[in-house]
């Protein structure tokens, strides 16, 4: 498995280039099973996730062709509608196929995605909307089996609010008889991306960015040409390490409206921020000053942001307070943080942080995406040397990020197994 080595203590200068959104790529490629005819997609970032997506759906009798960020799917050969286990179980949100299938093949067979390290992330609700369209749906063997011979539209409340749950719905209604309503839904960016597809492609979804989704069944839905939303997960990864390393970051291609809760955040903490049209500028103050954060649904504090800013706490001035709402074991990366000097207590769903003068270099194992990244942050600002491994979790959700990091000073390089 590939490391990535960090020597920490440089400022980071420059700019970086955002890439397409993963959580608003991977929904999006998914919906073209809802065409009978060929999609194309421009900005899809070059990832682990995408590949996987590519082999999920190619495996259903869809054609995929990508060229760099290019994709073009062409679902009208859609044959199978079975997404087994060994595709499934490298990406949970191969769930995705589950309400397109049933509302273009009427019926599924979907490997149940299993827990991850993140937390036991169960898909009781995407289920509950799809049996409250009319579908059957069984648990057998491991496997999501649902069939319907017509889907019709409901009235769901989502318990939670669900990033996945929402578009899986959003997807089995749109071509469902007459109307459905789903309250509670989502507001991430990536869910508002994936309706203003949809409602290309002929869809008539309503309420689109608030909690209350309307959608108006249609027949069919007609090919398009898109492009996928920047990453601001990525832009906000790269606005914390202007600020923990004290440089001046230009983030441009970013979408700084998806960025209001981060941007605050970080203002607190003492950087400069300036924004002008997709480019966010963030100038590292002299001391990091800690401030609490609380992670919720969007537009509030995003938890795949949590991780990242756990670091510069870690090294701010001061006692701070991170609490996690969303998943019930998202401090993994805590036990690696600790072991470079960082003095973080837990309890239950919150994190008491202690600002320490440095962080100490030393071998740390990634675990989930988001966590990886934190890792990498912290080789940034500690003494020496950190090695980073397990970084195939890093290739799934970021592209080429030790070379962005590279162009931007950074003292950092990836060693191949
Ligand atoms: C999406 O995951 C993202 N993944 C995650 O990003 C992100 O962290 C998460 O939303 C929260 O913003 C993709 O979009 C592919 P949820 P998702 O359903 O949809 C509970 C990354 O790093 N829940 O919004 O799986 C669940 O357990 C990844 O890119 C139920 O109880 O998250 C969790 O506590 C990590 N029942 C909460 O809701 C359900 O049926 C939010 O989960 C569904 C969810």
């Amino acid at each position: 498995m590939d490391k990535i080595i960090v020597e920490g203590g440089q400022s980071l200068r420059g700019e970086v280039k955002i890439s397409g959104a993963k959580n608003a790529a991977l929904p999006i490629l998914i919906s073209s099973l809802l065409v009978d005819g060929s999609c194309t997609y421009s900005n899809v970032p070059d990832l682990k996730d995408i590949e996987s997506t590519k082999k999920l759906l190619a495996n259903l009798g869809v054609r995929v062709a990508m060229n760099n960020n290019a994709v073009k799917i062409d679902a009208a050969g859609l044959n199978n509608y079975e997404a087994p286990y060994e595709l499934v179980r490298k990406m949970r949100a191969s769930i995705l196929v589950l309400g397109p299938l049933v509302a273009r093949l009427k019926k599924a067979r979907v490997s149940l995605p299993g827990g991850c390290s993140i937390g036991a992330r169960p898909i009781n609700l995407h289920l509950k909307g799809l049996a409250a369209l009319g579908a059957k749906v069984d648990l057998v063997h491991g496997y999501v089996e649902a069939s319907a011979d017509t889907l019709r539209g409901a009235e769901i409340y989502f318990d939670t609010v669900t990033v996945t749950g929402t578009e899986n719905l959003l997807m089995a209604a749109v071509l469902a008889e007459g109307i459905t309503i789903l309250r509670n839904s989502a507001r991430e960016p990536e869910v508002v991306a994936l309706a203003d597809v949809l409602n290309k492609m002929g869809a008539k979804i309503e309420g689109i960015g608030t909690s209350v989704l309307k959608i108006t069944g249609v027949d069919s839905l007609k090919p398009v040409a898109v492009s996928i939303i920047p990453d601001r997960i990525e832009a906000g990864t790269f606005m914390a390490s202007a600020a923990l390393t004290g440089g001046d970051i230009k983030i441009v291609d970013c979408e700084p409206t998806h960025l209001e809760s981060v941007i605050h955040k970080l203002r607190l903490t003492g950087s400069d921020i300036t924004i002008e049209s997709n480019i966010i500028r963030v100038k590292g103050g002299d001391k990091i000053s800690s401030i609490d954060i609380k992670t919720m649904p969007y537009p509030g504090f995003p938890t795949d942001m949590q991780a990242q800013f756990m670091v510069l706490m870690s090294v701010a001035k001061g006692f701070s307070v991170i609490t996690e709402t969303i998943f019930e074991n998202r401090f993994i990366h805590v036990s690696e943080l600790k072991r470079m000097g960082a003095d973080i207590k837990i309890s239950g769903n919150t994190a008491m942080i202690t600002g320490v003068e440095k962080l100490m270099g030393a071998p740390v194992m990634a675990t989930d995406l988001r966590a990886s990244a934190s890792l990498i942050l912290a080789g940034l600002v500690a003494s020496d040397t950190t090695e980073v491994n397990r970084v195939y979790h890093l290739d799934r959700g970021y592209e080429a990020i030790e070379k962005k990091f590279a162009a931007l000073g950074a003292k950092i390089k990836r060693v191949k197994a």
